[in-house]
């Protein structure tokens, strides 16, 4: 069994990036330059942005970050965001979410530009991305099937599993595993109203668990040998760390991971590889190509 090492591949990764941005510069070309909006004070958001910013530091990026209050309007946000559309220092923005419940969040992501929508959550970057054009694709997807070819594990003509259907990683995550010129398995879909999920996941060669509920998969849906990937990040209440709580993931380590080939380990998995392909998404997008993997 190998534990896949998410937090190393993602500093190998953002080394290259460095590189890359380094001969850029001596080329005597524009540093990238990632935005970033970050609307109230929600303690993940700040965590999350705060870590976009340091990974830009990294990276050799320029980094903006734009803050705003929790009573901003909807009117002030759009103008925002008309306003990075058309700066051509900014290569790519985002708008952290979730946003206050008086803005309508698919309007604001509906209105960045596709060419700088690093996130990859436009509509029309998922349409490209599911029919196989070049498009931004969103971190935490991409970062599995990174994670899968930097580990050389062979996903063609698989049976793969994908646990949960949300818009930012089952659904376009099942849309990559599928498609030939990326993971070319075959997917199976499974949510809250799978009947036998069970028996969907004994079958799997590749098990990817988004599902956000802890600890879900176990030692008994797990065939041996296969390849778990592990999407999950639930705060759990823990005595035992100065913070009260830990991480836990969809996938219930200590039984599983015994079975597997492969599998990643929550924290030090996907996670640290999804800030790494906003990364990647940023130069993309500074190099105005948009062929993503
Ligand atoms: N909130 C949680 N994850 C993300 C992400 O990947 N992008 C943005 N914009 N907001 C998030």
């Amino acid at each position: 069994m190998t534990i896949i090492d998410g937090k190393a591949t993602a500093t190998q990764i953002k080394n290259e990036i460095r590189e890359e941005v380094k001969r850029m510069v001596e080329r005597g070309e524009r540093r990238p330059h990632l935005a970033a909006i970050l609307v109230g004070h929600d303690g993940g958001s700040e965590t999350y942005v705060k870590n976009k910013v340091l990974a830009c530091e990294a990276c050799g990026f320029q980094s903006t970050l734009i803050r705003y209050e929790d009573d901003v309007t909807e009117r002030e946000l759009m103008d925002e965001i008309a306003r990075l559309n058309a700066d051509d220092s900014i290569d790519g923005f985002i708008v952290q979410l979730p946003l206050p419940k008086h803005i309508d969040e698919q309007k604001v992501t509906e209105a960045i530009n596709p060419d700088k929508d690093v996130d990859g959550f436009h509509p029309m970057n998922v349409g490209r991305m599911a029919i196989g054009l070049p498009a931004f694709v969103s971190a935490t997807p991409l970062g599995i099937l990174t994670l899968l070819q930097r580990y050389d594990i062979k996903t063609s003509g698989k049976k793969c599993v994908v646990l949960g259907r949300s818009n930012i990683v089952g659904k376009p995550m099942a849309q990559l595993m599928m498609q030939k010129q990326y993971g070319d398995a075959t997917v199976t879909v499974c949510h809250s109203h799978t009947p036998d999920i069970k028996e969907e996941c004994l079958r799997a060669d590749i098990i990817i668990a988004a599902i956000g509920r802890p600890a879900f998969l176990t030692a008994d849906m797990v065939k041996p040998g296969a390849v778990v990937v592990d999407v999950g990040t639930t705060r759990v209440p823990d005595a035992t760390r100065k913070s009260g709580f830990r991480l836990q993931g969809d996938v219930d380590f200590e039984s599983v991971a015994p079975k597997c080939s492969f599998i990643t380990p929550v924290p030090g998995g996907v996670g640290p590889m999804t800030i790494c392909m906003l990364m990647q998404n940023t130069l993309k997008a500074r190099q105005n190509n948009s062929t993503h993997l």
